[in-house]
């Protein structure tokens, strides 16, 4: 348990040996910091349960805090409100414990098992910035999640299967159509044909024949029998869309890798096929299925709906499988392999009605227990100054390689790498441009869409990626060279000053900033956080000159006060997914 958490526990001890009981207690930080640290506002709550008068609930419930050797100061406000300070030697000592071990400074959850569905790349696509979101975001979540002690199995979720996969192989053929897999007098082996593609020219393929689909009838139709083909296992299509399949995958995980996005599963929509039929057959036994124009559908309406809430169409008409078929088939398949207590999906806010759809059908045809838990987490759209979808000089999708190639310009341009070895220029470019991009991302709350301006998160000053970088690799430097002089011990000795005692209470609200973060699965309080310790610390770095200090119990203070916001930084920013250089 946290340090701040314990003594919230003993202050709601004192509270009830003053005889009182909250029915929900409130220790909260000051509001007016001038007060106290802590103030605990229940008085007035408890005037009304008890029938007393607040100040005098405040005096009795001030008695006894006053036993407590860690709190000073203590003080009522107004009706009722009780202002504490947190002594010196208190703040002291609770940094030596975080400093020693920064679970100290963590409040573990009851672990559950969770599946976390995010990145979601599209196989027929180059990637682009719709799904950055989703992996930056989704990948946070999950270290996030796994710090508090969950237990968490992430799945990319490809999709790799569908309409795109039909336009792809039609395109191909129209293409290429001497290749043996449009030969239908063709049986040599299919897996043995010489034909290779690019990841620049699938890029190409499948928005060309989504144009020409839109225009011309024949082509759609045949994208639709190709699509329906390959569901079905035809040889050569199969064949040939596992090779597409093969080069993708690995163009797209080269950029999940770039962005330090990692997953435990590196399934696809096509991985639930083996789980259709059993899935399709415990919804065809809830009896709700029903037929509408050759489809099959199930009215997933409740009474208290106050927005439109259409039926979910389960099965095409022509017999085929559609997005929503093959989640709730990965919903059984997750459910039968794993059995997690709940699974948390990260996609375009725009999806939101459709996952609502798809949670209500799980739910009524028990495809998950009574208490599996389905939560939608959207995500809003990032947008150029416009207010519109960041996309290329010429209006086209951003690929995300490109967008990471031109902020790693704009940094360039900003930043002076020319102290890094030059072996390492590149790869520190890379890390400070990346940590532009996600921190930018993180700063949002996730629902929100926000403007992504190139110039301004890649700043050195401001909430930016590279100011934390920046200031957080001069923390280690100092460190360095403090350690390098020669040093006795490392420890808090004294608070001097109003930054040195700034700094402790705020590393003691970092357990709060982690719980309320994973609650809302929102990495913005997080990285508001990381931005505000950070520029206390650069305060406190600006004032004190610790590597020449002589009062040698101040500079060992002053020493670990830096190890330990260093080590804060480093812990956010890598469950941020953001790597830190040696040097810049
Ligand atoms: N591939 C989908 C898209 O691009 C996102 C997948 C989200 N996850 C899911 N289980 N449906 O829209």
């Amino acid at each position: 348990m946290s340090i701040i958490k314990e003594l919230e526990k003993e202050v709601e001890q004192k509270i009830s040996k003053a005889g009182y009981k909250a029915e929900k207690f409130t220790f909260v930080p000051s509001s007016r910091p001038d007060l106290g640290d802590y103030q605990i506002n229940d008085a007035m709550s408890l005037a009304k349960k008890y029938e007393e008068n607040p100040r005098s609930i405040a005096e009795k419930i001030v008695k006894e805090l006053e036993k407590d050797t860690h709190l000073t100061n203590i003080n009522i406000a107004g009706p009722g409100f009780i202002n504490i300070t947190l002594s010196d030697d208190f703040l002291i000592s609770s940094m030596n414990k975080i400093l020693e071990d920064i679970n100290n400074n963590i409040d573990h959850v009851s672990p559950k098992k969770i599946m976390m569905d995010y990145g979601g790349a599209n196989i027929a696509k180059t990637l682009h910035v719709g799904h950055l979101r989703s992996a930056n975001i989704g990948e946070a979540v999950k270290r996030l999640a796994r710090l508090l002690g969950h237990e968490v199995i992430s799945d990319v979720h490809f999709g790799d299967i569908g309409r795109q996969s039909g336009m792809v192989i039609s395109e191909l053929k129209e293409k290429y159509p001497h290749l043996p897999y449009f030969d239908p007098t063709y049986n040599g082996n299919y897996e043995e044909i010489d034909f290779d593609i690019t990841p620049e020219e699938l890029g190409e393929i499948y928005p060309a024949s989504s144009i020409k689909a839109k225009e011309n009838e024949a082509k759609m139709e045949e994208v639709v029998e190709i699509t329906k083909e390959l569901e079905e296992g035809n040889k050569a299509y199969v064949a040939l869309w596992n090779k597409i399949k093969e080069v993708s995958i690995k163009d797209i995980s080269a950029v999940y890798k770039r962005l330090n996005t990692e997953f435990d599963l590196l399934e696809g929509e096509s991985d639930c096929y083996p789980y259709i039929k059993e899935t399709m057959d415990k919804i065809e036994a809830s009896g709700l299925l029903e037929e509408s124009e050759g489809a099959k559908i199930i009215d997933v309406k409740k009474e208290t709906d106050d927005s439109p809430m259409p039926p979910l169409v389960v099965i095409k008409s022509n017999g085929g499988t559609l997005y929503a078929t093959r989640d709730l088939a990965t919903i059984h398949s997750r459910m039968k392999r794993f059995d997690p207590n709940e699974i948390w999906y990260f996609a375009d806010n725009r999806q939101a009605l459709y996952f609502e759809q798809v949670f209500r059908t799980s739910h009524l045809t028990k495809l998950i227990k009574e208490d599996t838990h389905l939560e939608f987490c959207g995500f809003g759209t990032m947008t150029d100054s416009s207010g519109r979808p960041f996309k290329t000089r010429d209006g086209g999708v951003m690929n995300l390689k490109d967008l990471i190639e031109s902020i790693k310009e704009e940094t360039l341009k900003r930043i002076n790498i020319d102290m890094v070895e030059e072996t390492k220029r590149e790869e520190t470019a890379e890390m400070i441009a990346i940590s532009a991009l996600k921190y930018a991302d993180f700063l949002p709350f996730r629902t929100k869409d926000y403007v992504f301006d190139p110039v301004k998160f890649t700043d050195l000053e401001g909430k930016t990626g590279p100011y934390l970088l920046y200031s957080t690799v001069r923390m280690k430097s100092l460190i360095e060279k403090v350690e390098k002089e020669g040093i006795k011990e490392v420890s808090f000795h004294k608070l001097k000053g109003t930054n040195d005692r700034l700094l402790a209470l705020t590393i003691l609200k970092m357990p709060m900033v982690l719980k309320k973060s994973l609650e809302v699965k929102s990495l913005n309080e997080i990285a508001e956080y990381l931005y505000k310790l950070t520029s206390i610390y650069n305060s406190f770095y600006a004032e004190n000159k610790v590597l020449t200090e002589e009062d040698e119990s101040l500079k060992s203070t002053w020493t670990a006060l830096t190890k330990l916001t260093f080590n804060i930084n480093s812990l956010l920013l890598k469950t941020l997914g953001i790597k830190v250089p040696e040097k810049m």
